[in-house]
């Protein structure tokens, strides 16, 4: 990539998000653990998933799940230790797979050492580590701020809850009026930077592949372009590229032109933003629910990926523990010509645990640690019909979010065994992918149909060695498509979506189709 170094792992990658809490408990405590996703993997790579994004998994008092880290280099006693975590990298690598954890460098936990370094009246190592006016009567403009909490005189930049304090990367432009707002290069941000260095070697040297990052665009401030936070993350880069060239960073910033020049590997579409991720899966008329519109997406993605060009993957998520289930609005089959979309587009595609089977969005759970309205979509996973669906053998009461009760809920071991389910349509469509370098990350793509609220959805697929054309109709009408392509096979079809005569591709309602062209 341009000279750089990259890594050629992810040229064929498929993603599984693990989040801990909720995946499996192995030692009966109502909440998810390390020993308990190491029983799981075969799981996950039977699916045909590589590679795992695990969510934050380090010391926290989890005010908000983990994102608000008090020690960066211990994990949480709830899910095991260090040596654990290490014996994970171990089975993950024996199994040819690959995982990256979570990095959140923008804040930490009020009760961070740091932050209680910082706090202090007298100057220290840490005075300068996180963003603190010269006043407590003065707050940073255009932010939250926590004031009256410490001796030292200042006010101090709360990066998203309160009890998550912003660290130091300084301002992409300090007003000289306010002498405490630092610049990129002063010794309080390149601290900063220095430290989250040191935190990224030590887990990959203990076996970790990369990471994802939390909040990735946010780090300088007053920064509207990104260009400062772009600077950050290539003198990073610089050295991840001398030290641990095959490491992977997927940024959560979901503006690829800015961080794909930046120096990720990856970013990721999100349900904020300017991508219209939304559109497809989680607006009042999504695409893929078969109402939708889809043309704002497709314009937006072909600008970013021209904006991006050969310097990165764009990544489209099934979803992730902060927003609603995918099948909150898409439903059955539709939900297949989803994943059907996700498994052929480029980049790198990313499943959120239980999307592969189903896993409904839980309606007016009370909040569980931080995660208000998210909390539906974190509840813990169903493997079977034995205690807790399988996820461990607590007391009910003691789950550490309450799960799905309805009779039909899915499980994983229901729909290992029924060939026509979501879960072994997505096995399919991955083994598919498998088969194809035109389909994977660095596949070109040509879209040759996406009209303003209409169906279907279309495009191409092709490399050096051949080129497919992938149709997509999650609508409940017939859909027709004129193309100037010949057809040459069916490779994969899905509810009678047939080649009909030279050109035209008729659709069934609620199908899709791949072709050799
Ligand atoms: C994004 C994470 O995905 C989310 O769960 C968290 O609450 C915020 N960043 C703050 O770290």
């Amino acid at each position: 990539m341009n000279g750089q170094k990259y890594p050629g792992w992810l040229d064929n990658c498929v993603f599984y998000e693990i989040y801990p809490q909720s995946f499996k408990d192995s030692n009966a405590d109502g909440i998810g653990d390390f020993q308990g996703i190491i029983s799981k993997l075969d799981y996950i790579a039977a699916l045909g998933c590589n590679a795992i994004w695990l969510n934050p998994c380090f010391e926290s008092p989890f005010g908000d799940a983990g994102y608000d880290v008090s020690n960066y280099y211990r994990t949480a006693p709830r899910y095991g230790s260090n040596e654990d975590l290490k014996r994970l990298f171990d089975e993950v690598h024996k199994r040819g797979m690959h995982i990256l954890l979570d990095l959140v460098p923008g804040h930490t936990s009020v009760e961070h050492e740091w932050f209680r370094r910082s706090k202090q009246a007298e100057l220290n190592e840490y005075t300068d580590r996180y963003v603190w006016t010269d006043s407590v009567w003065k707050e940073p403009a255009g932010y939250a701020s926590l004031r009256g909490i410490s001796d030292r005189d200042g006010s101090c930049m709360v990066n998203f809850f309160s009890n998550q304090p912003a660290l130091n990367y300084g301002y992409y432009r300090p007003d000289p009026n306010e002498p405490w707002q630092q610049s990129i290069q002063d010794a309080g941000p390149q601290g900063t930077i220095r430290a989250m260095m040191e935190i990224m070697r030590f887990w990959l040297q203990m076996g970790c592949d990369g990471f994802r990052v939390d909040m990735a665009g946010s780090l300088v401030k007053r920064d509207e372009d990104g260009k400062g936070t772009m600077q950050v993350w290539k003198q990073i880069r610089k050295f991840l590229d001398d030290e641990f060239p095959d490491a992977a960073m997927v940024s959560e910033w979901g503006e690829p032109a800015q961080s794909l020049q930046g120096g990720f590997h990856m970013d990721f579409l999100l349900h904020f933003g300017s991508s219209h991720y939304n559109d497809l899966f989680r607006c009042e008329n999504p695409f893929f629910a078969g109402r939708g519109d889809v043309s704002e997406f497709v314009k937006k993605y072909t600008e970013s990926r021209k904006k991006s060009a050969g310097k990165g993957l764009i990544c489209i998520p099934s979803g992730n523990h902060d927003m609603e289930r995918l099948s909150r609005a898409i439903k059955g089959d539709k939900l297949k010509i989803a994943f059907a979309f996700l498994l052929t587009m480029p980049g790198v595609p990313f499943i959120y645990y239980g999307d592969e089977i189903g896993m409904r969005y839980l309606e007016g759970l009370t909040s569980v640690e931080g995660g208000y309205g998210r909390t539906g979509s974190r509840s813990p996973m169903q493997w079977d019909h034995s205690t807790n669906a399988g996820f461990g053998n607590s007391p009910k009461d003691m789950l550490y979010i309450r799960q799905d009760e309805s009779p039909d809920r899915p499980t994983a071991a229901d729909q290992i065994s029924d060939k026509n389910s979501l879960w072994n349509e997505i096995k399919r469509l991955i083994a598919l992918r498998k088969e194809h370098t035109a389909l994977q990350s660095w596949g070109e793509i040509e879209i040759i149909c996406a009209e303003k609220n209409m169906y279907p959805l279309a495009y191409t697929r092709y490399d050096d060695s051949e080129k497919l054309l992938v149709v997509l109709n999650p609508s409940d009408k017939k859909a027709e498509l004129r193309t100037a392509y010949e057809i040459k096979e069916t490779i994969y079809s899905f509810g009678g979506g047939v080649p009909a005569g030279h050109g035209m591709l008729v659709l069934e309602p609620n199908s899709f189709g791949i072709y050799q062209i």
